[in-house]
């Protein structure tokens, strides 16, 4: 789960359907596509061309310090890419270079904004700042690397006038329910570079750990950034996990992020996600107890108290911060922090009273304003989730990232505060971005390449005027499911070049057959660089009638991706699709068993996503997964689990509901069928459900464990089977259970139901097979 309570949960809105702009003629140079992710602002292909080779150079046309650091970085990343060596020189430009020249008089004003010339004479970027110079050097490397070729490279001339259409382009990493190493940032925050975005939010600090070295409060992160795992030790789990950050690695991070023109924006999270800081410094919590750094992913109770203390001890932590981060913006969090705590604290309601303040939420909003006034001292602004909105007493100018849909986001505009959107589900990198089954963990419903493309970042309830505090958009990777940094890879590309798009591009070039059209390239670009990004958008899901196919032993094929772009190839042999494999034109029939394997290819023959295959036999059709079995009606909570929380894979997956351990087998012909199987995992309940916990659905059981119940057709059906479960604390986390099925006839779905004590571990399936 993410941190979100279910509750909370929203409906995919496919807003994309409204955004249908007409393609505009310049994206495309005679029939070639112009490869670049996000699209300019205005493209026009001219009379003539430019050959760039080994002998152009790049010419640092200024002495600023910034156009040198933009050419070394244009030229090592060509070299690194299209193995094409460009030197930099300096001084006067020799005919047929490559100049990149800071410019007072750039003909592009506006902050970020750059003017690229491609003339047959060479080449020319110019800017009023070094952060338009870089996003110029950008353009012109996505110019360079149209495909996977390497060497010189022919382009159109043209003219390129580009500026953002938001000034805050944003991704937040969680860095603390998994640690990224300094590396893994830079990756991540290299890609941003190449993708124009400009802020790195950087959330810290929460109830599973303490991420940044704070010199003051050594024990911040000596106990904060360690937690000890549900199986630690065991099932390839570590002993402990964590991490942090020192603060000589923080000044390199900010520093690289700074040289690529991005900011980071550190979040501290407060008064609530501060379990680890309690667990750290008791006496900064409100009961006077120690807690463990909290292994629970959700809503966890412990708050800060609101003694002077604390808020010494904050403003001195704050001090080291703004030391290390020179953002404008400092993130409090302020999300999600329930108040039972203060609620049952005598110390907190007698300041409250003291205050003549009436209201928990109230109280927060004066302990948020207090931070504020500190940040505002040092000349810095806060930042915080729409909850700094609820006590209805914010600063005006408190800026508020909304994330609980858009409703605090058009609340805050409408009262006059900035606001940035980071809207749940739309934006939410930790939910998966297709039901494949060999997607990985993550929050489910779907938000697909296109779901994100489709944002509409403005809401169009607000005026003109309100819409102008609209500072911008950003995506949120939450990491509770991502152990590693292929995870976070995985869920981030190529989901980051739509979210570019949405955040740089003018809302009018927004044309999503132009931006598939524009993307193999971008997907070569992450090859180069062993980016491994999700293929999940253009994966062949293999379709078939299961029941007309058990009944007559043949099938009608259907082969589709979700974006419907690109060709695709398939086989029926086993072999891994080509291009000279047959092009799917329509389903076609087979006869079984048969293996049907299928890739797609974009038209330049690049391969957009690896062959899937599926087996079609009886066995197999018999064999369903857990994670493509739906949900019991009642609880539309879905999520793909890990097998332990801080396992390093990325298969398998396990689809759970923790609100009932309740799944459906499809409607299948039973005829013949008398004993089924279930291969079955124990994961650990590890979800902090607050308020949330009286929704979770427990069942009578019969055995001491509970068993996994098998009802017909319906989840009140006639029992069919029960399996006792073995004891939790003497078997293994995978086993099998089995038992015979009463013999039936005709077409019958089967509901699944765990009976497992609700306060124990969560049981999973891993697949159901049933079997003569
Ligand atoms: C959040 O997802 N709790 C901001």
């Amino acid at each position: 789960m993410t941190r979100r309570l279910p509750t909370f949960l929203h409906a995919c809105a496919w807003l994309f359907a409204a955004v249908m702009a007409v393609l505009p003629a310049a994206t495309r140079a005679g029939d070639a596509v112009v490869p670049l992710i996000p699209q300019p602002a205005q493209v026009t292909v001219t009379e003539g061309r430019f050959t760039v080779g080994v002998d152009t150079p790049i010419v640092i046309a200024d002495d600023g310090k910034g156009t040198a650091g933009t050419a070394a970085y244009l030229s090592d990343l060509v070299e690194r890419t299209r193995g094409l060596h460009l030197r930099v020189q300096r001084g006067p430009a020799p005919a047929h270079a490559i100049v990149l020249q800071r410019d007072p008089q750039a003909v592009v004003t506006q902050a970020e904004g750059y003017a690229l010339d491609v003339t047959p004479a060479g080449i020319r970027i110019s800017a009023r700042d070094d952060a338009g110079l870089f996003h110029g050097a950008i353009t012109l490397w996505q110019l360079l690397t149209p495909d996977a070729q390497h060497g010189p490279v022919t382009l159109a001339a043209m003219r390129i006038r580009d500026q953002p259409r938001f000034a805050w382009r944003g991704l937040m990493l969680d860095s603390v329910r998994h640690f990224q190493s300094v590396a893994e940032v830079e990756t991540l925050i290299d890609q941003m570079a190449q993708h124009k975005m400009n802020t790195l939010h950087w959330h810290l600090t929460d109830d599973q750990g303490w991420r940044i070295q704070i010199k003051r409060y050594p024990e911040l992160t000596r106990i904060g950034a360690w937690r000890t795992p549900p199986d630690a030790g065991k099932n390839g789990e570590p002993k402990r996990y964590g991490g942090f950050y020192t603060q000589d690695q923080i000044r390199q991070v900010v520093a690289y992020a700074a040289a690529r023109h991005i900011t980071i924006v550190p979040e501290l999270d407060m008064p609530g996600h501060a379990q680890a800081a309690v667990a750290a410094y008791p006496q900064l919590g409100v009961t006077g107890q120690r807690p463990q750094v909290s292994i629970d992913w959700g809503v966890n109770p412990w708050l800060y108290n609101v003694d002077d203390d604390t808020f010494t001890f904050i403003d001195n932590v704050l001090d080291e911060v703004l030391a290390l981060f020179p953002s404008t913006y400092i993130h409090v969090g302020g999300d999600e922090a329930i108040k039972d705590q203060w609620q049952a604290s005598p110390a907190v309601q007698a300041k409250m009273r003291e205050l003549g303040i009436t209201s928990e939420n109230a109280m927060q909003g004066w302990f948020i304003d207090r931070i504020g006034q500190y940040l505002d001292k040092h000349g810095r602004k806060l930042i915080g989730w729409d909850e700094i909105l609820e006590g209805d007493n914010l600063p005006a100018d408190a800026t508020v990232m909304s994330w609980r849909g858009t409703d605090g986001a058009i609340k805050a505009a409408m009262l006059g505060h900035d606001v940035v959107m980071a809207p749940a589900p739309n934006l939410y990198f930790d939910h998966v971005q297709s039901e494949l089954e060999d997607d990985y963990a993550g929050r489910l419903g779907v938000e697909s390449l296109r779901s994100i493309y489709g944002f509409q970042v403005v809401p169009a309830i607000l005026g003109a005027a309100q819409a102008k505090h609209v500072l911008g958009v950003q995506a949120n990777v939450w990491t509770e499911h991502m152990p590693t940094f292929a995870h976070v890879e995985h869920a981030v590309f190529p989901r980051l070049d739509a979210l570019s798009e949405v955040a740089w591009s003018p809302a009018a070039s927004n044309h999503w057959p132009a931006f598939l059209a524009r993307l193999p390239a971008q997907l070569e670009r992450y090859k180069a660089q062993r980016i491994p990004y999700a293929d999940g958008a253009f994966a062949v899901d293999i379709a078939i009638d299961r029941t007309v196919a058990l009944v007559t032993g043949r099938a009608t094929v259907t082969l589709a991706n979700q974006t419907d772009f690109g060709n695709i190839h398939y086989t029926t042999d086993g072999s891994t699709p080509t291009l000279d494999s047959p092009r799917y034109d329509a389903p076609f029939n087979v006869t079984l068993p048969i293996t049907v394997r299928a890739a797609s290819f974009a038209t330049d023959g690049s391969e957009l996503a690896a062959a899937r295959q599926r087996v079609l036999d009886r066995a197999s059709l018999l064999t369903v997964a857990g994670n493509s079995m739906p949900n019991c009606p009642g609880s539309d909570f879905r999520l793909r689990v890990q097998p332990l929380p801080d396992a390093a894979s990325t298969a398998p997956v396990y689809t759970i509901n923790v609100f009932d351990s309740c799944h459906l087998y499809p409607a299948t012909p039973l005829d013949g069928l008398r004993s089924i199987r279930v291969d079955t995992a124990r994961l650990v309940r590890n979800f902090a459900m607050a308020h949330d916990q009286k929704l979770v659905v427990s069942r009578p059981r019969r055995t001491p464990f509970g068993e996994l119940v098998v009802h017909r057709d319906t989840c009140n059906g006639p029992v069919l089977a029960s399996m006792p479960l073995p004891d939790p604390t003497h078997s293994a986390r995978n086993f099998t259970l089995n038992a015979a099925l009463p013999a039936q006839q005709g077409e019958h779905a089967l509901c699944l139901i765990y009976t497992a004590p609700i306060e124990g571990a969560l049981y999973a399936i891993g697949q159901v097979s049933l079997t003569p």
